[in-house]
C-alpha cells in the first residue's frame, strides 16, 4: 500500500463548504483544513469546522484544523467608482485624511497612519502584490506622494507592500486577538500568525492562546522580507515556533520572485533542521482555479517541494473558491506520490555530526537511522502522548511509513500534517502492559500495512500516556508472538 508522505493543506471557502465536499476533499487526500480568518464570519467558520470534524470522524480519519489569522495587511481603502486605472508616469497620492469611501485618480484614503512615518522618498511601493509599482517622491504630514512606475487596474482594498519589507504594522491585531479565542473555542490543532516580524510576535501569540486555553501548535507565516534577511532572523522566527510556512505571496512580493525559490528551499531545510514544521504554500496549483487540471509548471513546483521535504503543500483559492477543489486535491496527492518515489528521498545524513539534547530525541533518531539502514523494516511505530517523538522522527527523510499512535484526539490531529506520519488511535492503558507491543502490531495487520515476516521498530517509554519519556527502541517480527 503506498502512503503519501507529504501532506496536503487544503483552504476552505465558498467552493467547498458542504458536507458533501468537504467528504469529498477528505478522499481525496486533504490532510489538514485551512479556515482564513481574512475571509467570512465567525459562524461560517464555526460550521466549516463542524463539518470537517463530523466528515473525519465518519470516514475514520484525523484531519487537521488551521485557523489562519488574517494580521496587519496593510490596505488602500475605496474608490468611489470601485477603481481606478492608473498609467505610468501618473501622479497618485495615499492619503491618511481622504475620505475612505472617495479614492479617485489621484488619491485613494488608506487607515493605516504609520505608513506615513516608515515611507522615505525612493522608496517603492507595491499594491496588488506587485501588479502596480508606486515610486515614493517625498512624504507629507498625511500622505505619501509617488509616481507610477507600473501601471494598471486598481480596485478597492488591495494591499500595500515595500520593497525590501519594514513597515512597522504590528502582527498581531484586534481581530486577530478575536479570531485567536474562536480557534481556541473550536479547539484547532494550528494557528497560523500572518506577517509576524520577530519571536517576540510568536510569544505574544502564544501567550494570546494560552489565556484561551488552547492546545493549539502555532505556524508563523514567513512573508516578510526582514524574516528572512538573515539567518538570525530567520531561525529566532523558527525556533519560537512549532512551524513555519513558506507564505510566498506576500514573501515574493517584498523581496522580489527571483529571490524566492532559494529562500524557499532554505526555510525547508532550516526549519526540519531545529525539528519544527514547515508548509509550502501559494499558488501551488493556481491554475485549477479555472482548470481541471495542472500546468506542468504547477506540477513541478509541487513535486520539487515534495523533494525537499516539506511537511505539507497548501491550496489556497483552488480549493477556497475554484470551480476544481476535489480535482486540486487529487492532483497535489498524486504529484507529491510520484515524486516520493525518487531515490533521493530515502536516505538522510540528518543531524549525523550533532549531539543530540534529550534522551527521547536520541531514541527518535536511533530509530529512523535503523529502520533507514536495515533491509526488512516495513514500519517505524511509535507511541506517543503529544507527537513530539513522531515530529522527530519525521525530521529524518525516509521511505518508511511512520505510525503514530496515541489515544489522544489532538495529538493525532496535530500528526497529520507531519511528513510521513500517519496517525492511528490506540490507547496502552486498555491492556496489560505486556500485550502493548503485540497489540500495536495487531493493528497496523488489521489496516493491511505489514505483512507476517516484515520487521517493524516500535518505541515507547516505562509508563504509558505520559509525553517526554520514550527510552526503548525494539525490534519486532510480524507474525511472531511478540511481548
Ligand atoms: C505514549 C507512550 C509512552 C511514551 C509517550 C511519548 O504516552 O505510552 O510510553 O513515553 O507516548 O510521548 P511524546 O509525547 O513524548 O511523544
Amino acid at each position: 500500500m503506498t502512503l503519501r508522505r507529504t501532506k496536503i493543506v487544503a483552504t476552505l471557502g465558498p467552493a467547498s463548504s458542504t458536507a458533501e465536499c468537504i467528504g469529498a476533499l477528505i478522499d481525496a487526500g486533504m490532510n489538514v483544513a485551512r479556515l482564513n480568518f481574512s475571509h467570512g464570519t465567525a459562524n461560517e467558520h464555526r460550521e466549516r469546522a463542524r463539518l470537517v470534524r463530523e466528515m473525519a470522524q465518519a470516514k475514520g480519519k484525523h484531519v487537521a484544523l488551521m485557523g489562519d489569522l488574517q494580521g496587519p495587511k496593510i490596505r488602500i481603502a475605496r474608490f468611489s467608482e470601485g477603481g481606478v486605472t492608473l498609467e505610468r508616469g501618473d501622479n497618485f497620492r495615499l492619503s491618511t485624511s481622504h475620505p475612505l469611501d472617495e479614492g479617485n485618480q489621484d488619491v485613494v484614503g488608506i487607515d493605516y497612519p504609520a505608513l506615513v512615518g516608515d515611507c522615505r522618498a525612493g522608496d517603492e511601493l507595491l499594491l496588488d502584490d506587485g501588479r502596480i509599482v508606486l515610486r515614493v517622491d517625498s512624504v507629507g504630514r498625511d500622505e505619501v506622494r509617488c509616481t507610477v512606475t507600473a501601471g494598471g487596474y486598481l480596485s478597492n482594498h488591495k494591499g500595500i507592500n515595500r520593497r525590501g519589507g519594514g513597515l512597522s504594522a504590528a502582527a498581531l491585531t484586534d481581530k486577530d486577538r478575536m479570531d485567536i479565542s474562536l480557534a481556541a473555542e473550536l479547539e484547532m490543532e494550528y494557528v497560523a500568525v500572518s506577517f509576524p516580524r520577530d519571536a517576540a510576535d510568536m510569544h505574544l501569540a502564544r501567550k494570546l492562546l494560552e489565556d484561551n486555553a488552547s492546545q493549539a501548535w502555532l505556524i508563523a507565516k514567513i512573508e516578510r522580507a526582514e524574516a528572512v534577511a538573515d539567518e538570525a532572523a530567520l531561525d529566532g522566527l523558527i525556533e519560537a515556533s512549532d512551524g513555519v510556512m513558506v507564505a510566498r505571496g506576500d514573501l515574493g512580493v517584498e523581496i522580489g520572485d527571483a529571490e524566492l525559490v532559494g529562500i524557499q528551499k532554505l526555510i525547508i531545510s532550516r526549519a526540519r533542521r531545529q525539528n519544527k514544521l514547515v508548509i509550502t504554500a501559494t499558488q501551488m496549483m493556481e491554475s485549477m482555479i479555472n482548470s481541471p487540471l495542472p500546468t506542468r509548471a504547477e506540477v513541478s513546483d509541487v513535486a520539487n517541494a515534495a523533494l525537499d521535504n516539506t511537511d505539507a503543500v497548501m491550496l489556497s483559492g483552488e480549493s477556497a473558491a475554484g470551480k476544481y477543489p476535489i480535482e486540486a486535491v487529487q492532483a497535489m496527492a498524486r504529484v507529491c506520490v510520484g515524486a516520493e518515489k525518487h531515490p533521493t528521498s530515502t536516505r538522510s545524513g540528518h543531524r549525523l555530526h550533532q549531539t543530540f539534547e534529550r534522551f527521547d530525541e536520541t531514541v527518535a533518531l536511533a530509530a529512523m537511522y535503523a529502520a533507514n539502514h536495515l533491509p526488512g523494516v516495513a514500519a517505524v511505530i511509535t507511541l506517543t502522548e503529544s507527537g513530539y517523538t513522531p515530529l522527530i522522527m519525521s525530521r529524518i527523510r525516509s521511505h518508511l511509513p511512520i505510525f503514530a499512535l496515541s489515544p489522544n484526539t489532538p495529538t493525532l490531529g496535530k500528526v497529520a500534517l507531519f511528513r510521513g506520519v500517519q496517525a492511528i488511535h490506540f490507547n496502552p492503558t486498555d491492556m496489560p502492559s505486556t500485550d502493548v507491543n503485540q497489540q500495536a502490531v495487531n493493528r497496523l495487520l488489521e489496516l493491511g500495512y505489514v505483512m507476517d515476516g516484515d520487521w517493524v521498530i516500535l518505541t515507547k517509554g516505562d509508563v504509558y500516556n505520559s509525553r517526554g519519556g520514550t527510552n526503548s527502541m525494539k525490534l519486532l517480527k510480524v507474525g511472531e508472538r511478540l511481548v
